[in-house]
């Protein structure tokens, strides 16, 4: 069976990610076999530098055609015929270098550089990808119920219409050359279909689970659903736990660690049908917000699946007492907020805990702190990944696929992406904010090649832009921040928010070089808190 030509694509774009990581790791091996090359290198400078010359001198001849020449490049098809190596018709392509020729000016690709052009307007002129399909007349579509996403960074419409093919379609099988897509917020624990290795097995192209290793995410959280910041509320109740567990059949041990609780003399005040002694006819947050601790027990223990239950506890002020995502850490709004029953052998020490820190108000209240100072800048950059809706989210993954594909072809893998001028190289990247689209030229020197200098420039670039972080109208106000723009995070695109938010780190300014080196006009996205 063929491939659909998107699916060929995902699966480059994952092997391009595993080849930077494997460069990393590889950066050893590339220095010695560098030594080895090191004459043979300097030789071919030398070479290079001598043609470079001899071509000066024709190039101050041809001075007069040099117009011409840049306005063949505004069309970027043409920009194939002009490069010498690819075609017969190399004479043509000699460099139209005319007032900078004293500077010395050294275009990688040996394509012209107009008068008095800076490395960098010249790349984002040559590098310019010509895409040919237009979103905003021609968006994205996606079957389900009838729905255009209209603030979405990219044009963004669910529904069908008989006369336009989808792109992405739920379920399996889809006609050819449209995506399918698995979109679930249940634990695979119980729904073992949503398991994204399996998903993939089954030959879904797009999986959208709780999983933040999965494409396109979709948590319970928002700040749009939980008033995250609500006040803390005095704590009147003599029981010091309340449970809303409505289930005591669960595919954990979480019926245990309540008994376990009980049998530690820790009171509970259960409002759900397991052991249940209180009448479960309240509103949850409200009643939550009288007790100083919440049983946040989900049904299940698998990692990122965290529910409404730990949620409604952080708006409510209470202390989440967790039994669910043995990753639930990553969750906190601080560090030492929440409690986490891991093992049904931990009931005994974080009984201990609650006892303590019912006794000590002011212990109590440091768990606390984060409701008065604000939540951590992990917490925050967690949740904000869900102020752009999950069905934007995979009309601007679709859109990626469809664009880095493009990029792809045989035209644009030779765009030149970095600029020599003298003994230094300009190179060429390319960022966005997480939940948008466009992406926006950032520009590197070779002598200051550093994670340091990549951070400076995004924001420098942003600030030109007078960008607004898209989280500003979804945040609640006493954690917007002012208009500083501050990064959280930069990852190559394409990497899941599971790496972005917590595994992956450019280790070194090294590592970040080699990925620079082995990927041309590099493209990140950004996260900004
Ligand atoms: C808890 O701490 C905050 C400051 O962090 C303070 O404003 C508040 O009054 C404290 N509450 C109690 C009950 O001590």
């Amino acid at each position: 069976m063929g491939l659909l030509p998107w699916q060929r694509n995902s699966r480059q774009s994952t092997n391009s990610q595993e080849s930077f990581l494997e460069n990393n790791e590889g950066s050893l091996v590339n220095k010695k076999k560098w030594s080895y090359w090191m004459p043979i290198f300097v030789a071919l400078v030398v070479i290079g530098e001598i043609a470079f010359l001899v071509r000066l001198d024709t190039a101050k001849t041809i001075d007069s055609v040099s117009n011409s020449f840049s306005e063949a490049f505004d069309s970027s098809s043409e920009l194939l015929t002009l490069r010498p190596w690819t075609t017969s018709t190399s004479t043509s392509a000699t460099v139209s270098i005319s007032s900078n020729v004293g500077e010395g000016v050294v275009a990688e690709a040996d394509v012209s550089i107009d008068d008095g052009e800076s490395c960098e307007e010249w790349l984002e002129r040559v590098d310019a990808v010509k895409y040919s399909r237009d979103f905003k007349e021609n968006p994205i579509r996606v079957s389900g119920a009838e729905e255009e996403w209209k603030s979405c960074a990219v044009g963004c419409k669910f529904g069908f219409d008989s006369n336009v093919k989808l792109d992405a379609g739920f379920g399996i099988p889809q006609q050819a050359g449209t995506a399918s897509i698995l979109r679930s917020m249940e634990s695979s624990h119980y729904y073992a279909q949503n398991n994204l290795a399996l998903a993939r097995r089954r030959g879904y192209d797009i999986v959208m689970t709780t999983s933040l290793s999965s494409d396109v995410p979709v948590g319970y959280f928002s700040w749009a659903e939980y008033d995250i910041m609500a006040p803390v509320q005095p704590k009147t109740e003599s029981a010091l736990a309340a449970a809303f567990i409505s289930n005591c059949g669960a595919r954990n041990f979480r019926l245990q660690a309540l008994e376990g609780l009980e049998v530690k003399k820790i009171k509970i005040d259960s409002y759900g049908n397991c052991h249940r002694n209180r009448d479960g006819r309240v509103d949850k947050v409200q009643t939550l917000k009288r007790y100083k601790f919440s049983l946040a027990f989900e049904n299940s223990n698998e990692e990122d699946y965290v529910t409404e239950k730990f949620f409604q506890s952080l708006v409510a002020g209470t202390i989440p007492v967790v039994v669910g995502a043995p990753n639930i850490e990553d969750f906190a709004p601080s560090p030492g907020s929440i409690l986490h029953i891991k093992q049904l052998k931990d009931v005994p020490s974080v009984a201990k805990t609650m006892k303590h820190l019912a006794e000590n108000s002011d212990a109590y209240n440091q768990s606390l702190r984060w409701k008065y100072e604000g939540p951590s800048d992990s917490f925050k950059a967690l949740v904000d990944m869900a102020a752009v809706h999950s069905s934007c989210r995979l009309c601007i993954h679709l859109a990626t696929v469809m664009h880095e594909k493009e990029e792809k072809s045989e035209q644009y893998q030779k765009r030149p992406c970095k600029c020599t001028r003298g003994s230094e190289t300009v190179y060429h990247l390319y960022v966005r904010e997480r939940g948008r689209f466009e992406m926006e030229s950032v520009f590197l020197r070779s002598g200051h090649l550093t994670l340091e200098a990549l951070e400076s420039a995004v924001l420098a670039k942003f600030k030109s832009l007078q960008h607004v972080p898209i989280w500003k109208p979804e945040r609640p106000e006493s954690i917007r921040g002012g208009n500083k723009l501050k990064v959280y995070r930069i990852y190559p695109l394409g990497m899941t928010q599971r790496q972005a938010l917590y595994t992956f780190r450019f280790n070194s300014d090294a590592a970040f070089r080699s990925h620079l080196e082995s990927n041309p006009c590099a493209k990140f996205e950004v996260i900004l808190v």
